[in-house]
């Protein structure tokens, strides 16, 4: 049951319908659209990065709900790039070490239940000097707009299977051994896109 969250996936894919309206799409295409090589994609949703990719990109992807997966896996088909999909969870990946040249996390490290465990299993998995692409909403800067998040953060989480508002993912990135190399900032600062190289 723990990663069983058919309110929310159907919610999700509604919710994400026009997301090229606000401007998502595009997000997605900067996020994953020029990477190449051996690529995995954490958490990967419904699978809406998946035709972002290039056409010679070969990815893995990994999501943990049977509600998500099922979407995501109608996408797979329907996508130029080869994309296979697993299940499985950030915080136990079932790959050997340095299997990839990239790992993509979008809108993920919010919801892994234990983020830094999972940031570890990025680097394990990635090949020397290989990248993590994030995009990730994150903890405000503000100290009152931070509060407000970590006021809203409990119900926000059982609202949105495991979602937390409030989290220092640029700092948890950084501490998990990863030099972040490009960050961008959006949303008044709570939406971050960036690449960070695992030193
Ligand atoms: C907000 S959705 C983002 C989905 C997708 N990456 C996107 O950009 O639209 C968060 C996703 O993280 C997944 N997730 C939650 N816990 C996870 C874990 N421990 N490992 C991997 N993925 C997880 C959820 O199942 C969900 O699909």
């Amino acid at each position: 049951m723990k990663h069983q969250h058919p309110v929310f996936a159907w919610f999700y894919e509604l919710a994400t319908a026009h997301e090229r309206l606000v401007g998502a799409a595009e997000m997605r295409g900067r996020l994953v659209g020029k990477l190449d090589g051996r690529i995995l994609e954490v958490g990967a949703g419904n699978g809406l990065n998946f035709h972002h990719y290039r056409r010679t990109a070969d990815v893995v992807a990994i999501e943990p709900d049977p509600y998500m997966w099922r979407r995501a896996e109608r996408r797979t088909r329907t996508v130029g790039a080869r994309v296979r999909l697993l299940g499985g969870e950030g915080e136990a990946l079932p790959f050997k070490p340095e299997s990839f040249d990239t790992v993509v996390s979008c809108m993920v490290l919010c919801s892994i239940p234990d983020a830094a465990c999972a940031l570890e299993e990025f680097r394990r998995v990635l090949k020397p000097r290989g990248t993590l692409h994030f995009a990730e909403h994150v903890r405000a800067r503000a100290p009152w707009a931070a509060a407000a998040q970590d006021a809203i953060s409990p119900l926000w989480a059982r609202m949105f299977a495991g979602c937390h508002p409030n989290r220092d993912t640029v700092g948890a990135i950084e501490r998990a051994g990863f030099r972040v190399e490009a960050l961008a900032t959006g949303v008044g600062g709570i939406v971050v896109r960036g690449h960070a190289l695992a030193v």
